[in-house]
């Protein structure tokens, strides 16, 4: 009696996939399925981030403070055109024995920056060559019109304050209003 236990005729053979079936292993429909819901739920929450995001983080233009304070009366002396807030707020401070007015330095032509011109009393536009004199008043150059005036005051703790927001235009007749001079004698 032969022992089956050592000859090779009842021997299973041992199964060897095709490509075809080992793909079918590797990638199930239920894998497929699995990974897509995933996938859905990571593009949910991604949407759901972004749009929260806008929610807390608006598309808000935050633009400059109109209204500054630009310190003690005293700290101007008499005659003089004060050029310390041009470069951060765009305005002149003046002071003549009268009192203060505050000018734009906003050229009236096309918008550029003037400066002013101590020895020859003037503020000169660099762009055209527009002239304005200590007041605003233009008189030489393409400037159609002088130098707008903003709000001068005083606050409460005896500051000055510029209101940027309330402009005064001499050929409408502001300049006789309330807050384009501030009569303050120091
Ligand atoms: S912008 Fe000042 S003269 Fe043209």
């Amino acid at each position: 009696m032969a022992d089956q236990g050592t000859t090779g005729e009842n021997r299973e053979e041992p199964v060897i996939a095709t490509p075809e079936e080992s793909n079918a292993t590797l990638w199930s429909r239920r894998d497929f399925f699995c990974l897509a819901g995933w996938c859905g739920i990571g593009a949910g929450l991604g949407i759901g981030g972004v749009a929260f995001g806008r929610f807390m983080f608006p598309r808000v233009l935050f633009e400059p403070e109109a209204v500054f304070k630009a310190g003690q009366p005293e700290e101007y002396p008499v005659g003089t055109v004060s050029e310390r807030w041009k470069q951060e707020e765009g305005v002149w401070i003046v002071h003549e024995p009268e009192g203060f007015y505050a000018l734009l330095a906003v050229c009236t032509h096309l918008g550029c920056t003037p400066n002013w011109l101590n020895t020859e009393n003037k503020f000169k536009c660099p762009c055209h060559g527009s002239g304005f004199r200590r007041d605003g008043i233009n008189f030489e150059g393409p400037a159609p019109r002088p130098l707008e005036r903003v709000k001068i005051d005083v606050a409460e703790d005896g500051q000055l304050v510029i209101d940027k927001s309330v402009q005064f235009r001499y050929e409408r007749g502001d300049w006789t209003k309330p807050g384009a001079f501030l009569k303050l004698k120091v």
